[in-house]
């Protein structure tokens, strides 16, 4: 079978990176949450006091850029790669409400993202990965052979989310994890910057009442069609 790229995009908690995580392990391929580096942008940012209010300091974020080094490195214990920031494991820090209240914001920044996006094509240049997030199939690789794009009702969002963070033993209410799915829906969707969209030649699941197995069960299918 030919490597291909595999690029699924969608809203906020819809479960991408499970479904992009099982397949990867399955058929041997790399996975690359491309979230979590918008994350430990985020995070930089927190831990460098560079928000003011609800501003971000744009211009010392842009001075900062060099000094932010993000790296993917696999966990066989997981299966998924951690997420490390200047060299220090950002795993757990990342997926806390703080980084995911100003994450949004922080990736309408024009040169945030194309740092990341020239990171994300050097990752996946020799194939054989499957890379989620919000821009894959539309700018980060807009050639590649397998396009999926998520989508699930808000609610059902949140109590996903709801029951990871209480997994994680961080306290959330239902209606702020709400809030947070429905105002990063929103901005990711109508930024300037590669907005959030479905590209024209991406395959569509509304996986609202799927099981993971069943999810996981498509995505192959899927996958098989496009190798
Ligand atoms: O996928 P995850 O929910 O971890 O992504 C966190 C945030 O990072 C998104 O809400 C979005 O604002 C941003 N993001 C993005 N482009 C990507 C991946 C994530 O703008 N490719």
């Amino acid at each position: 079978m030919k490597k291909i790229v595999i690029a699924i995009d969608g809203v906020s908690s819809t479960g991408k990176s499970t479904m992009a995580k099982d397949l990867a392990k399955e058929i041997g391929y790399t996975y690359i949450d491309t979230g979590a580096m918008y994350r430990a942008v985020t995070l930089y940012c927190i831990q460098h006091n560079l928000f003011k209010g609800d501003q971000i300091d744009e211009e010392k974020l842009q001075e900062s850029m060099n000094d932010i080094h993000i790296s993917l490195r696999f966990n066989p214990e997981t299966g998924r790669p951690d997420t490390y920031l200047n060299g220090v494991k950002v795993e757990k820090e990342i997926r806390g409400m703080e980084v995911a209240r100003w994450v949004s914001p922080v990736a309408t920044l024009g040169f945030v993202r194309r740092a990341l996006v020239a990171m994300q094509q050097e990752m996946g240049k020799e194939k054989g990965i499957i890379m989620d997030g919000r821009d894959i199939g539309t700018v980060v690789f807009p050639e590649a052979e397998l396009k999926i794009y998520v989508t699930a009702s808000p609610e059902v969002r949140a109590q996903r989310r709801l029951d990871e963070l209480k997994a994680k033993g961080e306290a959330a209410s239902f209606e702020e994890v709400l809030e947070n799915v429905k105002t990063r829906d929103r901005i990711d969707s109508t930024r300037k910057e590669s907005p959030l969209r479905q590209a024209d030649d991406a395959v569509v699941l509304d996986n609202s009442h799927m099981t993971i197995a069943e999810q996981k069960a498509w995505l192959l299918v899927q996958y098989n069609k496009a190798a």
